[in-house]
């Protein structure tokens, strides 16, 4: 299994701030989820790290993730996806494509 580091971003904008956030969303869910299944998988802990993030930009797309060395973003990340995401890309390196929104630099950036 290629090593990848995956970062979730798990900000969280107080109630009536005039943008949501990823941690609104369930990111921290997500993220939580994620480390309990590369925990309980030898594989996985040897090949993955995990890493809680601050705000990664495209806050209107999340919950987002990026997911090194292929620098794949992914958007509108729902906690039933994460299952996905684990044995499609981190096992097998097949990218989830549907929940694709930029690949090497984050949504919008030229
Ligand atoms: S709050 Fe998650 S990308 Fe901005």
């Amino acid at each position: 299994m290629e090593f990848r580091h995956v970062f979730i971003c798990v900000n969280q904008r107080p109630p009536g701030a005039p943008m949501d956030s990823c941690g609104n969303r369930g990111s921290r869910e997500i993220y939580q989820a994620f480390m309990e299944k590369v925990q309980m998988d030898p594989e996985l802990m040897m090949s993955v790290v995990i890493t809680p993030t601050g705000c990664l930009g495209p806050c209107a797309l999340g919950p987002s993730i990026v997911v090194y060395p292929e620098g794949v973003w992914y958007g509108n990340v729902k906690l039933e996806d994460v299952d996905e995401i684990i044995n499609s890309h981190l096992k097998e390196g097949k990218v989830v494509e549907r929940l694709v929104v930029s690949r090497g630099k984050p949504p919008g950036m030229v």
